[in-house]
C-alpha cells in the first residue's frame, strides 16, 4: 500500500491510524478469542502501520502519524477492560513513538474523542439503552455527541505543517466531558 501510495503521490507524509474495533463486554465474559482479535486490530494494527511507513516519512524528512485512541484509553469503564486497555495501549505506544522517531522529525500524536456519531456510538447507545442524544447530554458539557467532521478537524490540523511543534500529545475531543467530576 505504501509502495503504490508512493508511486501515485510522489511520497507519504502522513499516517493515520484509524481502524478499530469496539467490543463492551463484562470481564468474566469475555473470550481470549475477543481479547486477541481486538488487540490485533486496535493495537498490532497501529504498530504494524508505523512500523511500515517510518522509513517512507524519513526518506521525505519526517511526518506525522496520528493515532486513534479514546477517552477509554484516559480513564477506566464498566466492561471497558478489553477495548480501554487496547486504546491505553495506544496512547503509551504514541509517547513511545514520539520520544523515539523526534531526531528523524517524525511526530506522533494520539487522539482521544467520547463517542462520535459513528456505528460505534450506535452500539455503544444500544447496549446503555438511551439514544444517541441522550448520549451526548449525559457524556458532554456541550451537551451532544462528537460529529465525525470535529475528530477529522483535529486529524487535518495534526497532519498539517501548522502543529510542527506537537508530539507524543494527546489531543481529547469529549466536548468538555472530562473537564468536571459531577454533573446536576
Ligand atoms: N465512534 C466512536 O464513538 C469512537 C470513540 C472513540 C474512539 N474511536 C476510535 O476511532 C476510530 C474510528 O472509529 P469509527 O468511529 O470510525 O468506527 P467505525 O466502526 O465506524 O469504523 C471503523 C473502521 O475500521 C475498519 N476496520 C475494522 N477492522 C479492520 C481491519 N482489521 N482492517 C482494516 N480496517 C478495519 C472498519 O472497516 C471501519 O471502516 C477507531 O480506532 C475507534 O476506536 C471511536
Amino acid at each position: 500500500m505504501l509502495a503504490a501510495a508512493t508511486d501515485h503521490f510522489g511520497g507519504v507524509d502522513v499516517l493515520v491510524n484509524n481502524a478499530g474495533i469496539y467490543v463492551i463486554s463484562p470481564l468474566v465474559e469475555t473470550t481470549l478469542e475477543q481479547w486477541n482479535k481486538l488487540f490485533s486490530i486496535n493495537v498490532t494494527g497501529v504498530f504494524l502501520g508505523a512500523k511500515h511507513v517510518v522509513p517512507y516519512l524519513a526518506e521525505r524528512g519526517g511526518g506525522s502519524i496520528i493515532n486513534l485512541s479514546s477517552v477509554a484509553g484516559l480513564l477506566g469503564a464498566a466492561g471497558h477492560a478489553c477495548y480501554g486497555a487496547s486504546k491505553g495501549a495506544v496512547r503509551i505506544l504514541t509517547k513511545d513513538l514520539a520520544a523515539e522517531l523526534g531526531a528523524q522529525n517524525i511526530r506522533v500524536n494520539s487522539i482521544h474523542p467520547t463517542y462520535v456519531k459513528t456505528a460505534m456510538a450506535d452500539y455503544g447507545a444500544a447496549l446503555a439503552g438511551k439514544s444517541l442524544d441522550e448520549l451526548g447530554r449525559d457524556m458532554s458539557e456541550l451537551g451532544r455527541l462528537a460529529e465525525p467532521e470535529d475528530v477529522a478537524n483535529v486529524i487535518v490540523f495534526l497532519a498539517a505543517d501548522e502543529s510542527h511543534y506537537l508530539t507524543g500529545a494527546e489531543f481529547v475531543v469529549d466536548g468538555g466531558g472530562g473537564a468536571s467530576i459531577l454533573s446536576v
